[in-house]
């Protein structure tokens, strides 16, 4: 099916509307006229050299690590301020981390596919918004913090086996964690007039954007899941366990309670003790959340 044949409607501001699961092709056809119709440039639409306002966070507040603590009660404004902006620049950074590791599984699941087919087509669409998303990912950082976070050296050679070694469902079920993460913190504060405006227009685009990725790598899940056995079903769902549990929940979360601007080892305690930032995380943990 080539791009422009499909019947089904397309909402008018390009959003992806659910349909019943047909096969790769033809939700890549679906997803490649969303994208000509909806698809967005932050380094051309954002204001890169516009001053902050002090007054705006870098996240809703209630996403914080230290939301609802006693620490939380005893810091000033500015230092609230500040911490939600180191922590939305730390998840941003793995977000970066995480998008170079989405590219290389696309191109090896797609190195020797049929390239006229629209399968191969959003593959490499999707590629190349992730190349847009990293570098506004990496704008966004540096002009709101000056701080460029990256994962533990452990967790980045775990990853590099991983990258190297997923395959199949594996690999689309692993890009799905990466990006649910990623969602999950985007839609709660893209229309929290608390934050930043050029955040939320950062959120924004990568919410829209992402949410053809997703529907995308369902269907690959779905699809190659088909006539599978229950060894390798099982064993496919215990990799992607393993990544949500051992590896990306704590680069979630974790990482960001060690993080902050000057805040003292005792806050490391009430960040633990919050459940705002975990609730997210917790919806990720079961292996069916991904499947
Ligand atoms: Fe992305
Ligand atoms: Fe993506």
């Amino acid at each position: 099916m080539s791009v422009g044949t499909d019947p089904h409607p397309i909402s008018d501001t390009g959003a992806v509307e659910s349909f019943c699961d047909t096969g790769p092709d033809e939700v890549s056809d679906r997803l490649l006229r969303s994208a000509a119709r909806s698809s967005r440039n932050a380094v051309v639409e954002i204001d890169w050299n516009a001053p902050l306002d002090p007054t705006k966070y870098g996240c809703s507040p209630e996403w914080s690590t230290l939301f609802g603590t006693a620490y939380w009660n005893e810091m000033t404004e500015e230092q609230r301020i500040s911490l939600t902006r180191h922590e939305f620049a730390s998840i941003m950074s793995i977000g970066i981390w995480f998008e170079m590791m989405l590219q290389e599984l696309v191109f090896r699941d797609q190195y020797l596919a049929d390239y006229h087919r629209p399968e191969f087509q959003f593959a490499m669409t999707e590629v190349a918004d992730e190349c847009r998303h990293s570098l506004m990912f990496a704008l966004a950082t540096k002009k709101m913090v000056g701080t460029c976070y990256q994962p533990h050296p452990r967790l980045g050679r775990f990853a590099k086996l991983f990258k190297s070694t997923a395959r199949n469902e594996v690999a689309y079920a692993g890009i799905l964690v990466a990006e649910e993460i990623l969602d999950v913190f985007q839609r709660g504060c893209m229309r929290d007039e608390r934050v930043l405006p050029f955040i939320r227009t950062v959120n924004e685009i990568h919410v829209l954007e992402e949410s053809r990725h997703m529907r995308f790598a369902r269907e690959e899940v779905r699809q190659r899941m088909q006539g599978v056995g229950w060894l390798r079903r099982q064993w496919s769902a215990l990799r992607r366990h393993r990544v949500v549990v051992h590896r990306v929940e704590p680069c979630a979360t974790s990482r960001l309670r060690r993080r902050g601007p000057g805040l003292p080892p005792g806050c490391r305690r009430d960040a633990c003790e919050s459940s705002f930032p975990i609730d997210g995380a917790q919806r990720l943990r079961s292996p069916d959340a991904i499947s």
